[in-house]
């Protein structure tokens, strides 16, 4: 790796694909099989792991085992655990497993809110507003905003609207921010207008980002949001991932080509490639398909295969 400039600067990896990605996959994947799966992934030097989501069991049947999930995990120091909660009832059931955070969400767009939540974003606002008092500092709460960089049914979101729905985040005192891209509608320079916008106006904010790689943009949307100072992405491992409530959804940035790439260029991600490539195997036995993943198949850019041996002996 010698001829790599190591800028040194700390990326921190949270992990989704068993949350935005189990919640999206056909077949119920067993409860031992996501314990031992997620127990494999805290191995591997992952900043968090959203473990599952405490939703409505009639809207996202895949997670209806979030307590058992949640409470029979290992719980490996420096991991931070958190689960994905849309209102006051889903937020009890967090509490009651010992979540680490609990991670709101909400879109930035009506349509998509109703769709996903059958709130409006008013209603939803109202809920978060609830939850942080019931919660009363006890856990870490994120507010994850769906649809910031676009809407599948009502199009583009006015920046304006996406930063005055931060601003009741920040308001209501949350612990951290997270920028979603729902259905990879958004491209590298409009995530450095939106992400520059953020931080510029709550540098002390801890944002995230988190983008699906629907068309193809996701690792260069990444970079444009590291560039603009966001050091907290959430990614997919094997790039599973989308939401069953947002047409044309598909997976997240699939987190080890993420790892890969942030590596190459020098960043700290913590994370331990090969572990995470162990784990990233399992995935096609798992969910029964194969999986969208690159680095899986190619290798690491280190990766060398030996000379042909003819070219070899003509010195080609
Ligand atoms: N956990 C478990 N059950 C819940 C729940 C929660 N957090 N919130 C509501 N319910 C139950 C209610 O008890 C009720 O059950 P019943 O039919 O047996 O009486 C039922 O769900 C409907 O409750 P209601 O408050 O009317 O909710 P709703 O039907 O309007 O749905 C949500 C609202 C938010 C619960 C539902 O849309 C949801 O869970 N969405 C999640 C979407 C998601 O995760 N998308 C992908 C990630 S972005
Ligand atoms: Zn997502």
């Amino acid at each position: 790796m010698s001829n790599l400039s190591k800028n040194g600067k700390r990326i921190y990896i949270q992990e989704v694909s068993v949350r935005d990605g189990f919640q999206m996959e056909p077949i119920f994947i067993p409860t031992d099989r996501k314990v031992e799966f997620i127990n494999g992934l805290s191995r591997t030097g992952l900043a968090k792991i959203e473990v599952t989501s405490f939703t409505s069991p009639k809207a996202i049947p895949a997670l209806a085992d979030a307590e058992a999930v949640m409470c029979r995990i290992d719980r490996v120091p420096g991991v931070e655990y958190a689960a994905l909660v849309p209102n006051m009832r889903g937020c009890e059931r967090a509490l009651s497993c010992g979540v680490d955070e609990i991670n709101l969400v909400m879109s930035a767009s009506d349509s998509h809110n109703m769709a996903n939540l059958r709130m409006t974003p008013q209603q939803s606002l109202e809920q978060f507003e609830q939850i942080v008092a019931a919660v009363g500092g006890r856990v870490r709460l994120n507010a994850s905003l769906s649809t910031t960089f676009g809407c599948p049914f009502d199009g583009e979101v006015p920046l304006s609207r996406v930063l005055d729905t931060v601003a009741r985040f920040v308001d209501m005192g949350v612990d951290g921010v997270t920028l979603c891209d729902t259905t990879g509608m958004a491209n590298p320079a409009q995530v450095a207008r939106v992400c520059d916008a953020a931080r510029q106006r709550w540098p002390d904010m801890v944002f995230t980002a988190h983008f699906h790689n629907t068309r193809g943009m996701g690792l260069a949307n990444v970079l444009a949001a590291a560039q603009s100072g966001i050091d907290r992405f959430d990614a997919s491992l094997g790039g599973l991932g989308g939401c069953p409530f947002a047409p044309g959804a598909s997976g997240n940035v699939c987190t080890e080509d993420m790892v890969h790439m942030l590596e190459a260029m020098g960043y700290d991600t913590g994370v331990d490639l090969e572990a995470l490539l162990v784990r990233a195997r399992q995935l096609p036995d798992i969910v029964q398909h194969d999986i969208p993943g690159q680095v899986v198949k190619a290798g690491p850019w280190t990766r060398r295969y030996p000379v042909p041996a003819a070219k070899a002996a003509q010195g080609a």
